[in-house]
């Protein structure tokens, strides 16, 4: 196996954190990043440093950083990223913008600060952590899912744009995850999703209803981080890779427009008027 540098944001929890134990335990040179770098203190890694995605000096030194300690970045994993739990008309701005700030902005961010050097070299690839819902969305999740939709356009751009440089660009579209991630969601939307005079707050119930059933727990993060290896190893790598994917959820993806509207009213008990 092709011994590689790799760099990864979101290291602190979840699908990042398990990710840079498997790629380091694999043999590779594993740069494990996150906001504050006390949570990588267990990690077996090459190499921990604190990253906020949101903050370009903090990108700069953790770039500058990295390959000061291990050499060029073979490859980026954009990883870090949350969601909001909220209808569409209550989505408060500054959340949304501040969620956008990371899913989006804070990715492109670690992309701009490494592709420089790629090009140059005429090597690297960039795996970007997006989601199943950066192909479809549903009721309480369209802040997010706007996101991941985002950052699938700028994926599909960035995958034609650097085939002439020899640069791959992968996209790991993830189901449901038994993470922080759900727990996080629903507290930063708690402020909207608590309100009991909301017009939507029968919506939210079902929704926590829904979240709790075992079918809904979500797969181990290492499922999600086997497929993220086999992306970040793979000589010819797919551009998509869907990972832990559910029966369900792949039943979405192959309905049109009314399937999936049947499907989500039946789920939010919604009474069509
Ligand atoms: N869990 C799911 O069901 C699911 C499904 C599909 C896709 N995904 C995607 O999978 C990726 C990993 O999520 P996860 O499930 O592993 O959730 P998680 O355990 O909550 O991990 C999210 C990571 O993102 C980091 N992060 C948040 N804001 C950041 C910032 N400004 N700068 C740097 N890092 C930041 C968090 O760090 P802090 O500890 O500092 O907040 C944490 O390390 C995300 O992109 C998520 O959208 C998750």
């Amino acid at each position: 196996m092709n011994k590689k540098t790799i760099l990864i944001t979101g290291c602190s929890t979840g699908v990042g954190r398990d990710l840079a134990v498997r790629l380091a335990q694999a043999g590779h040179q594993v740069i494990a990043t996150a906001r504050n770098p006390d949570s990588l203190k267990e990690l077996p890694v090459a190499c921990r440093l604190a990253l906020d995605v949101t903050d370009q000096l903090s990108v700069d030194r953790a770039i500058e950083a990295a390959v000061a300690a291990c050499g060029p970045i073979d490859v980026l994993v954009s990883n870090a990223g949350y969601a909001i739990r909220a209808a569409v008309e209550e989505i408060d701005d500054a959340l949304a913008k501040a969620m956008f700030e990371v899913n989006v902005w804070g990715a492109l961010r670690v992309c701009k600060a490494v592709l420089p050097a790629m090009r140059v070299r005429g090597q690297g690839r960039i795996v970007h952590v997006g989601s199943v819902v950066g192909r479809f969305s549903f009721p309480l999740n369209g802040a997010y899912a706007a996101s991941k939709h985002a950052l699938e356009a700028l994926a599909d751009s960035m995958r034609v744009e650097l085939q002439g440089f020899g640069i791959p660009v992968v996209l790991i579209e993830p189901g449901t995850i038994n993470t922080h991630f759900m727990a996080s969601s629903k507290s930063i939307g708690a402020i909207i999703s608590g309100n009991t005079d909301s017009p939507y707050a029968a919506l939210y119930r079902e929704f926590d209803l829904i979240a709790a059933e075992p079918a809904f727990r979500g797969a181990p993060a290492g499922q999600v981080s086997r497929i993220i290896q086999k992306a970040v190893e793979a000589r010819r790598p797919k551009s998509r890779y869907l990972a832990a994917v559910s029966p369900l959820y792949r039943l979405v993806l192959s309905l049109g427009d009314g399937g999936r509207d049947f499907l989500a009213r039946r789920a939010f008990r919604i009474r069509k008027k």
